[in-house]
């Protein structure tokens, strides 16, 4: 497949754009092979994939709705197909904001999705292999700091993805799988903050009083160095947000 021996094999959900996206220029660069998951935008993770092969790394594309359980199993069988098994699953894509999402959705893709992935995914994952669940702090702190109200249901159902997950931890540990999860604030320059500030100004110029936002760059790196961190199972990894962070340490 052009792969060579040796090289990682990493799954990014989500990675049409955004966090993903740059997060899959970062690693092909560090040498892995990456799989640039996208829900429908084929032709922007097409142009993404042919930059990063262009620059003389190593990306292919695959298109899948990971709310949909048909959809995720296929993903995880087309894989596996092509490259034996998968070394690295970066569980980066979100939702629930979208127009017309149906109530349930944010529970769908972000709880219910990340954990079938990972079951789908664990008979593939040779020990050794890293899991990396992206979040935000509105959703890592949720219930111990307030969120704006069109958040509300995200940074809900995010945080009960996160909790599921860490449920299976023991689990994974039983295969050699370790879990890392890295939580971000606001993330400038990021299609949400940017529909944030034009619904709820009020709420993004509060978190810069605060801290100057990361950049997507800088998450996108933090992601990136979470697939070979040598910390425990269960570590997470924070990205600004300081003001969060003095007063959880958790
Ligand atoms: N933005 C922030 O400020 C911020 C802060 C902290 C943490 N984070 C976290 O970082 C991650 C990425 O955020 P982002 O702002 O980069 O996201 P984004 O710009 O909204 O990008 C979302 C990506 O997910 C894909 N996607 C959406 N629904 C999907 C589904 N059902 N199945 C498969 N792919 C799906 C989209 O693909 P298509 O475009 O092809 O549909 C797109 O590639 C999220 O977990 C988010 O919670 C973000």
């Amino acid at each position: 497949m052009g792969h060579p021996a040796g090289q990682r094999v990493v799954l990014i959900t989500g990675a049409s754009r955004g966090i993903g996206a740059e997060t899959a220029r970062i690693l092909a660069a560090r040498g892995d092979h990456v799989i640039i998951n996208y829900r429908e935008k084929l032709r922007r993770a097409e142009i993404l994939a042919d930059e990063i092969n262009a620059a003389g790394g190593s990306a292919s594309t695959a298109g899948a709705d990971i709310s949909d359980e048909a959809s995720a199993r296929t993903l995880v069988e087309t894989i596996t197909k092509e490259f034996g098994r998968l070394d690295v699953l970066i569980l980066n894509a979100s939702g629930g904001l979208e127009r017309n999402a149906a109530p349930d959705y944010a529970m769908s893709i972000n709880r219910d999705a990340q954990t079938r992935l990972v079951e789908l995914a664990v008979p593939h994952l040779p020990s050794g292999s890293r899991i990396v669940f992206v979040t935000s702090h509105q959703a890592h702190f949720h219930g111990r700091k307030p969120v704006p109200a069109e958040y509300e249901p995200i940074a809900a159902s995010k945080r009960a993805g996160e909790n599921a997950l860490r449920a299976m931890v023991p689990t994974l540990t039983t295969h050699g799988i370790t879990l890392h999860t890295v939580s971000g604030d606001m993330i400038d320059g990021t299609i949400i903050v940017q529909l944030l500030e034009r619904r709820n100004p009020a709420a993004v110029a509060a978190r810069r009083t605060q801290a100057t936002l990361p950049t997507v760059a800088e998450f996108a790196t933090a992601v990136a160095d979470a697939t070979t961190s040598p910390a425990e199972s269960g570590d997470t990894t924070y990205v600004g947000g300081p003001d969060y962070l003095a007063a959880h340490s958790h």
